[in-house]
């Protein structure tokens, strides 16, 4: 495939656009291989490309010459040359950028002079082409900066329209385009691009599929979060006019990017305290807004004490906020329950892709759960105690229907462990080993499973909490590991102590099992919301 590709804005390879231009060729490349690809570009703001003088003398003469002797031969030779033009370009007052119009215009030597009827329905009027550009396919690739595309590119698409036939052209049309030079929104840009890829392979293949068109026509952000941002981002004052101090900007951005969805009665006041800069700035998190106060009019639940430059690295994903707190980067102070919650008071605004409920592995299950690992346990000390055939058969039934219940989800090495040292036991006690016996034993084994994990490997526990915390991503967080060991040891040595009881008084196995539990379970729901909101503080 021939591609002739023009860049029509005066940012160069800077652009917004060019950014969603090489993602197309990408997916087109992706296609095709490199070596299917032929490809000349034009950057429009480096060429010399005069206006037309309006002479005519291109359709005096009969080979077509211009008059103006510059950059457009050569354009318009590539022009014929590709099979494919890519116009790249930012909307500018709903128009095409003014250099770019003069190559449009500049084009006049490729259609004949003579009149013709038009046969799409498209004005009244038209020139035959000089050259056969019947096959030859047309793409649009263009950002804007109001929040969509929708309705604002209709003298553009009416132009193209005449330019080559109506609808004869492919389009990419992205509204929020200023977003895709923000390294603190990447997440949400590179999400578009890679959509914008497979249009250029969808492209390469035949046509952008429907589906794929209906996710380009998405908004990267909801307009009240967009305008607010893109209103920050002018460092001046909407009330005043005044220039704004850069953190009080960075904050306002922030608040923009607020959930309103995660509102649960209860306002919160976060206050990001720029250790720094001697600035403090309030947001008030709101039922249908944030809000952000700089007079100290509101009183904090939850302060950030944070350097400047750290809290803008972990919005730009240079260092995450978790690791930044277990580095003692930063400080929390107040209410920690806003800081575990952050993905959803701040998050991604169209979907979630962190929410507990989603897979974490792509495979399309749900996230593990405990009880998949605890319920065979359970089983066997609860009916084994009642005697070894109901034991036997008790033990095996849960741990089918704990299969099956948890079918739909992810199963965890631990789950795997559990369930062949548990059908180990009800094997051992087939065969006739005692349940005085066994109950200690499995105690042990159930206790050091929990122990050997929190001392040597990945704690069992944060495999099954971790959907609450960022998915996966929890588990390189040092808090959340700590946390996760130090509970997992407690659960370790309470089994332990469990066999102790059990070796000595293996009837009221059902009782220790049950009992034994509550204060580790006590210790775990205290602890699991002190010890990181302890870390915090510094
Ligand atoms: C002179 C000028 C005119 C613009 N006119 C519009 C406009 O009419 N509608 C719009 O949504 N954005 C408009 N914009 C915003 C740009 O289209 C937007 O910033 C775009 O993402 C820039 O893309 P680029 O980086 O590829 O040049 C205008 C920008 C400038 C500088």
């Amino acid at each position: 495939m021939r591609i002739l590709v023009i860049n029509g804005s005066p940012k160069g390879e800077r652009s917004n656009t060019w950014q969603l231009t090489q993602a197309f060729l990408d997916g087109i490349a992706e296609q095709l291989g490199a070596d299917g690809i032929e490809q000349r570009t034009v950057v429009v703001r480096d060429s010399n490309i005069q206006p037309c003088l309006g002479c005519f003398s291109c359709w005096r003469n009969e080979k077509g010459a211009c008059c103006l002797k510059d950059d457009m031969q050569s354009i318009i030779s590539d022009r014929t040359w590709a099979d494919v033009t890519i116009w790249s370009f930012p909307l500018y007052y709903f128009g095409v950028p003014g250099p770019l119009k003069n190559l449009i215009d500049r084009q006049l030597p490729m259609a004949l002079p003579f009149m013709e009827e038009r046969t799409d329905g498209v004005g009244n009027g038209s020139h035959p082409s000089r050259y056969n550009m019947a096959d030859k396919r047309n793409v649009i690739i263009s950002t804007c900066g109001f929040y969509t595309a929708k309705g604002n590119y209709d003298s553009v698409l009416t132009q193209f329209d005449h330019m080559c036939g109506k609808g004869n052209y492919e389009t990419v049309l992205c509204g929020q385009g200023e977003l895709f030079r923000v390294p603190e929104l990447h997440e949400r840009t590179d999400a578009y691009l890679e959509v914008v890829r497979r249009a250029g392979s969808e492209f390469a293949r035949g046509t952008i599929a429907p589906d794929t068109r209906k996710e380009l026509g998405q908004l990267l952000y909801p307009r009240q979060a967009f305008e607010a941002m893109a209103d920050a981002s002018w460092g001046i004052s909407r009330e005043t006019g005044k220039a704004e101090d850069e953190t009080i900007v960075f904050t306002r951005q922030m608040a923009a990017l607020y959930n309103p969805a995660s509102f649960d009665g209860a306002e919160r006041v976060l206050e990001m305290d720029y250790t720094d800069r001697g600035t403090s700035c309030c947001v008030v998190l709101g039922k249908d807004s944030a809000t952000v106060v700089t007079d100290g009019s509101v009183t904090p639940t939850t302060s950030i004490h944070t350097p400047y430059d750290v809290w803008r690295d972990i919005a730009q994903g240079k260092i995450s906020g978790t690791d930044a707190l277990a580095q003692h980067l930063y400080r929390v102070t107040g209410d920690f329950d806003l800081m575990i919650r952050w993905g959803e008071i701040f998050g991604d605004p169209n979907g979630g892709a962190d929410s507990p409920e989603s897979s974490t592995d792509g495979s399309g299950l749900k996230p593990p759960v405990m009880l998949a690992m605890l319920i065979p346990w359970i089983a066997f000390w609860t009916t084994m105690s009642i005697g070894p055939m109901v034991g036997a058969v008790g033990t095996i039934v849960a741990c089918a229907v704990t299969a099956l219940a948890f079918c739909q989800h992810e199963h965890t090495f631990y789950d795997y462990l559990s369930l062949a040292c548990v059908l180990a036991l009800v094997a051992a006690s087939v065969a006739g080993v005692p349940f005085s016996v066994l109950s200690p034993v499995s105690f042990v084994a159930f206790g050091l499973m929990w122990l050997v994990s929190a001392l040597w490997f990945v704690p069992v526990s944060s495999y099954y909490v971790k959907g609450s915390y960022g998915g996966d991503s929890a588990l390189g967080n040092a808090i959340f590991i700590d946390t996760n060991r130090i509970i997992c040891l407690v659960w370790g040595v309470t089994y332990l102590a469990a066999a102790v009881v059990s070796f000595f008084a293996p009837q009221i196995t059902i009782v220790t099992s049950q009992l034994l539990p509550i204060p580790a379970a006590i210790f775990t729901v205290v602890f699991q919301r002190w010890y990181p909101a302890h870390v915090a503080r510094g």
